[in-house]
Order: C-alpha cells, then structure tokens, then sequence
C-alpha cells in the first residue's frame, strides 16, 4: 500500500468517511469534492436510521464515480478500536471499482486516533494468494490511500503514517516468511531472504553460519535438531547498524526457526501437523523487525540471531536418550525430540552473550502448554528482569500485542536441571506448567555478567502467532506478532 496525507481535496474511487456516534449530518469538509447529487445521497443516508455511527456498523452508498463508505466509531473509541476499525474497514474493501481510497478525518478526530486508523488500514493490507490461481477480472493493484485531514494535522499525520508504513513493511515480511510452506521455506533458504535484503544496505550486515560453520563452532544444540533433514540447519546473525556504538551494550533478539517441526523421531500425531510451517515464527519476527527498524531510519546498533533447523525424523536424525553437547558446554539430555525449539535456543541464547547485549529477547512457538494457558489472545513472558519485563508488557500493550507476565519459579529449573546423567534435561517431570519448565529450561542458557544474569526475557509467541481469529490486524496465517511490540521497545 501507498501511504500519503493530504488536505480535503479529490477523491479517489473509495470514500472512507469514520464518524462518531450521533452524527446526523456530514461534518465540515466530508463531502468536498462530492457533486451535488452525491452529496445529497451520502446525506439522506446520514439522516436515515441505516447509519447512527455505532460502533462497528457500516453503510456503503454507491453514487456515480465514488462509493462512499460510512464507519461507525462509536462515541468515544479507545486506541485499540481505532486501529480495529482501520483494518476491518480495509478488510471489506473491494478493488472491483479502483484502488484509490480517500480515508476523510473530521469533526472530533485527535491526529493520534487518525494515526491508528490508518495504521489498522495499513497493518491489514497483506495477503498470502501468491499461489493461487487469479482470475482475469481481479484487480492486482496495490492500494492507494490518501488520509485527508484539516491543516492542523498534517505534519503530526504524515510523520505518523510514514513510520507505520516502514514497521508494516517488516510485520508483512515477517508474515511471509511464516505462511511460506515448508518445501519453499528451509533454512538455507530463510538465510538466501536474509541475504538478499541486506544487499546494497550499508547500515546492514547479514552473516550466516551454515552447517559446516556450525560443527566448527560446536553449535550442536542447532546440529541435533537439523541434522536429520535434507535441509540442513543454519544460524543467521543481523547487525543493524554495526558500527556505531561499539563499544555500547545493545539489544539482541534471538528467534526459534524451525521451519518445520514434525517432532523428529517422537513424532507428531498428522492432525493438525501442517500448521507447524508456522514454527519459524520466532526466527520471522526476528527478520521482520529488522527490516522495521531499517526501514524506518533506526539510528542505533541491534544484534539478532536465529536459529535455523527443520525437524523430521530419520536415519540421520538425533534420538530420546541422546545428550546432546552444547555451545555452552553444558550438556542436554533429550527425552523428547518434539521438545527441539529450547534445544536450538540453547546455542542462540549462549551465542547472544558474547555480543556485550544491554538486555536478550528470545521468541519462539515454544509450547503447546502456552496455547493451552493463555490461548491466541497473549503470548507467555518470562524474565529475570522485572524492568524489562515491564517495558515488553507496556510495549505490547501500546501495540495492542499482548505479552502476558509468567512466573519463572527456581522450582521450574530444578525440574530441568535433575537429569542423572546430563547437566539438563529437555523435559519437566511431567506435563504440568510446560510453559513454565521450558522457561526454566533457557534460563539455564542466559550468562551472567559481574556476578548476575545478563537481562533477558522469552516471548513463547505459540498461540500468537497464528491462527488468532480475534486479530483484527491479519485475514489468516502468520500474524507477525511483536515485531511493532520489540521495535517500540528497542526505539522508544
Ligand atoms: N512447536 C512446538 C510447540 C507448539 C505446539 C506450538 C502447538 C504451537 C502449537 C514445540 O516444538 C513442541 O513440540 N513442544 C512440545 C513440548 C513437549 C514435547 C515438552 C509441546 O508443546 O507439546
Ligand atoms: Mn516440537
Ligand atoms: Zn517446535
């Protein structure tokens, strides 16, 4: 989508006029641009009882040239139902007459709720259809959108709808390489994407560690579980801005990739199998918030790590029972190959330290104990900082992606470090507070710096990152879910 603001002026093939509740005729400036005769039908449509402005009602009136499209905001609509009603308006827009949208603020919008609206316009304009057939009549053009708003909030808007265009660009990257399926989207392949966005970006470097790299490095937490596909595993480190602050502590992020998780040799049942194409998503955000914070002009230093592996079962492939020995040097027990995503992160969470980060955050479709605890409305969050647990928590909030606070109890690790003959295990004792114990489980990978643990949180983002029906910002798939979370923390 093209983004700009304007003042009332044209029209374009759509009018998106949202009003408030009790709105009986157009305010100021709604109809200009309008003929007579549109005029008079968008107003006998405000008069009538088709349209109040409730919240989410809707009216279409055809007038020749223009559909004009009446959103109901309710009285006094919270931040979250602005950029709600942003996006499903976008969602029942057809491209059938013309892909240039004029969204009109007038009477009683503040610049920061028209921010959001248009954000939910642009946040909502992504689909995943490069795979079907399309039909000769159905118009592939982009959407235009020009928001038009009073003199007063042009600049405060402009600036607003540029920086939520470039964090989309990263949401709907992100989105991508989620939905992409398994066949099309192997780790080699994650790192060739990672690659090609970097080309020709001197703020930007992308170094990928592939298998040969790996066994040098002794990453095999990363080796176990890729080894036994055909698509061999990989790390890939992101570097925004490597040099400068060199000598400061910046963030890093670490991302789970797995870009197909069968659950290895304890395989899974096939009900449902397909979805974990979606395993990745840690590794997606990751990239995603990359290519945010580079396209909208992030001036710091940020390092990202993912770790890249399919898991399938075969001749090739890590077995329960098998210990596994670590890039930390700690060993692992595997009592569940299902159990792969922590046993990747192991390396990643290690590696994280050696680059001075003021503070890590992993993500990972960790657990299906996560789904279970907090469904598809919040992500599970874990930290041994309470500080940065708070900024994540109010970030997502902010963002409308929600980061639900989880305990970390020191009885959760001691069900992961019990193994008798490894130094941990990749199990809890049962099925109890699964979540919790494979938080536990990554602690157990954080370094510590003079005497305490590095400040680190764990986002399990398993029912967030797709299949969120109450998402209004996505039709299906992959979510893309925190990269606006972790952009807001690491710029703001
Ligand atoms: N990728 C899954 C977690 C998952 C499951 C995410 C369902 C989203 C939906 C993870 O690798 C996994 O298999 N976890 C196991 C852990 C168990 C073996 C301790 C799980 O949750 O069952
Ligand atoms: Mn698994
Ligand atoms: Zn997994």
């Amino acid at each position: 989508m093209n983004a700009t603001v304007n003042e009332f002026n044209d029209v374009g093939d759509i009018l998106v006029l949202p009003l408030f509740e009790g709105i009986e005729k157009a305010p100021n400036n709604a109809l200009s641009g309008l003929s007579r005769t549109q005029r008079s039908l968008v107003n006998e449509a405000l008069a009538s009882d088709s349209f109040t402005g409730k919240s989410g009602k809707r009216l279409d009136v055809w007038t020749a040239g223009c559909q004009v499209v009446l959103v109901g905001m309710g009285e006094d609509p919270s931040d979250k139902a602005c950029r709600d009603a942003g996006a499903k308006t976008l969602a029942g827009l057809s491209k059938d007459h013309g892909t240039n949208v004029t969204t009109r603020f007038t009477t009683g919008w503040s610049t920061s709720k028209m921010a959001l609206f248009a954000e939910g316009m642009i946040l909502r304009d992504y689909s995943f259809d490069k795979y079907q057939q399309k039909e000769d009549d159905d118009n592939q053009s982009d959407w235009n959108l020009t928001c038009q708003a009073s003199p007063r909030h042009q600049t405060g808007l402009s600036a607003a709808v540029s920086k939520s265009s470039a964090i989309a660009t990263g949401v709907h990257v992100a989105r991508e390489l989620g939905n992409e399926p398994a066949n099309v989207m192997y780790p080699e392949e994650y790192a060739r994407r990672a690659m090609e966005w970097a080309k020709g970006k001197s703020n930007v470097e992308v170094e990928v560690w592939d298998f040969e790299r790996l066994k040098k490095e002794g990453m095999h937490g990363v080796i176990a579980v890729g080894k036994g596909s055909e698509r061999k595993p990989c790390m890939v480190f992101f570097r925004l801005n490597p040099n400068v602050q060199k000598d400061d502590q910046v963030p890093c992020i670490v991302g789970k990739g797995i870009t197909f998780d069968t659950g290895g040799i304890s395989i899974k049942p096939s009900a449902g199998m397909e979805d974990m194409k979606f395993d990745m998503h840690g590794s997606a955000t990751v990239f995603g918030l990359f290519v945010a914070l580079q396209a909208s002009g992030y001036k710091g230093r940020v390092n990202g790590i993912t770790c890249m592996a399919e898991n399938m079962p075969s001749a090739g492939a890590y077995r329960p029972g098998d210990i596994i020995d670590t890039y930390s040097g700690k060993t692992i027990e595997v009592l569940n190959t299902d159990a792969e995503g922590r046993n990747v992160l192991a390396d990643g969470l290690w590696k994280s330290a050696e680059l001075n980060p003021s503070y890590i955050v992993d993500l990972a479709t960790l657990t299906g104990a996560c789904v279970v605890a907090l469904g598809h409305e919040a992500s599970g969050l874990w930290s041994n900082d309470d500080g940065l647990s708070a900024r994540i928590h109010e970030a997502g909030n902010v963002e409308d992606e929600i980061a639900w606070p989880m305990p970390l109890l020191p009885a959760f690790e001691k069900e992961m470090t019990g193994s008798k003959v490894a130094d941990v295990q990749n199990l809890g004792k049962g099925r109890w507070g699964g979540a919790c114990t494979a938080a536990g489980f990554l602690k157990q990978f954080v370094q510590d710096r003079d005497g305490k643990q590095i400040p680190w949180a764990h986002l399990d983002i398993a029912g967030t990152a797709w299949g969120a029906s109450t998402n209004a910002m996505v039709a299906n798939g992959a979510t893309g879910i925190h990269v606006r979370t972790l952009h807001r923390l690491i710029t703001e």
